[in-house]
């Protein structure tokens, strides 16, 4: 690889050692991938931010940058934690997870990361603009950034986008070349419009094509339409972008003639449906996978206003981002009659798997992962049909 004298510098240490440790894992996943130089970045987006996922192991990693004197150069955010900062005891965490984790936080914090700690940064806390270089990881959020805002960045994993938010600079390969950013086939899609269908959309696209850069028709997704759906497709498959006709700013560049078509229709649907439903008995319904928005807030608020939660047995959780629940008083009023609203964690990311076997939520990214990750048995329906459960 071609590294600049600067760059060769950090490589060599001179700019201490958290500096050279995240120069070194640039550079060794560069050569992995190919890449010729390093390019720099305008933000990065990190993952391993729960004690859950990353241990003791991730918890030392975190203490040994911090010693080395590492700290991010370009702005930098979080992903979700494994518990409410202030209200982990609503979510049956114990206190040795919550020292843990808040230990985990402020590591992140002194290396001067926001720790915001929501995977849809791209609603305020960090927001790319088209063209930019980026080091996202969180699958959802960087699938978010590449397609809908064309940002560009590849998949990266926790230690990577660390990496690159030390340095201010990532590998040059993959989604940061025109060359890899061209759709590999043509999704006829045939759905209802509901946010539920287009997270099942995204899931059985997922199933269908496992990998490459689909590019649909016949939908006009909303913002939350397609952060669902960029879950769905990351979660189900590997997808890290995907262009939307006439929504997507690089759909026009690129003429599809040629591409193979899929259609996806109610029999597609079905099979993704009947794939992440694995139980009709729930304990937890949790919504917001990817983190609620603000108009995500209202709908909710608007469906709940003025009915009762009869059935007590079964604990709602609705998961969003600080900056949204701040945002969002009367709706946060109606839905604590309902469950708490949890910010800066998610139920994937929370050890559930503690407290409770049968989950319901309304995300295909979290319906697969449930399951994988939390040991859970999942239904995953639309908002409505699962309120039904407790009305
Ligand atoms: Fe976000 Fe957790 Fe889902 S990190 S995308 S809410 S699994």
């Amino acid at each position: 690889m071609d590294l600049t004298r600067e760059e060769e510098a950090i490589f060599n240490g001179e700019q201490g050692e958290g500096a050279q440790k995240a120069m070194e894992l640039v550079v060794a996943l560069g050569k992995i991938y190919g890449a010729e130089d390093l390019i720099d970045i305008t933000s990065a987006h990190l993952s391993g931010a729960s004690y859950k996922t990353i241990g003791d192991g991730g918890l030392k990693y975190l203490e040994d940058m911090v010693k080395g004197g590492a700290r991010v150069s370009v702005t930098s955010t979080l992903n979700p934690v494994g518990m409410d900062r202030e209200r982990w005891k609503e979510m049956h965490i114990t206190p040795e997870f919550a020292e843990k984790q808040l230990r985990i936080i402020d590591l992140y914090g002194r290396m001067g990361i926001k720790t915001s700690c929501s995977c849809t940064p791209y609603m305020g806390d960090n927001v790319p603009t088209l063209g930019d270089h980026i080091a996202w990881a969180e699958s959802s959020a960087l699938s978010f950034a590449n397609s809908y805002i064309g940002a560009r960045t590849n998949r990266e994993g926790g230690p990577g986008a660390l990496a690159a938010a030390i340095l201010g600079k990532t590998a040059n390969y993959g989604l940061h070349l025109d060359e890899n950013r061209r759709p590999t086939v043509v999704i006829d899609a045939d759905i209802d419009g509901s946010l539920f269908s287009h997270s099942m959309l995204g899931q059985a696209v997922g199933m269908a094509i496992g990998s490459g850069i689909p590019y649909f028709k016949g939908i006009d997704p909303q913002v939350e339409d397609v952060k669902t759906m960029a879950a769905a497709m990351a979660a189900s498959g590997s997808m890290a972008m995907f262009h939307v006709e006439g929504v997507t700013p690089e759909a026009g560049n690129y003429d599809t003639g040629d591409l193979e078509v899929i259609h996806i229709g109610e029999a597609e649907l079905k099979a993704a449906y009947d794939k992440l439903n694995t139980t009709d008995d729930i304990q937890l319904i949790a919504l917001g996978c990817p983190h609620l928005t603000v108009k995500e807030m209202k709908d909710i608020a608007a469906f709940l206003k003025g009915k009762k939660k009869r059935n007590k047995d079964v604990e709602i959780w609705f998961c969003t981002s600080t900056s949204v629940r701040d945002q969002c008083p009367d709706e946060v009023r109606i839905m604590e009659e309902f469950g708490p609203v949890l910010a800066d964690t998610c139920m994937v990311v929370s050890p559930i798997e503690g407290t409770f076997q049968r989950t319901g939520t309304n995300s295909a990214k979290a319906g697969n992962y449930l399951p994988t990750l939390c040991s859970q048995k999942a239904m995953c329906r639309d908002i409505a049909w699962l309120m039904e459960v407790v009305l």
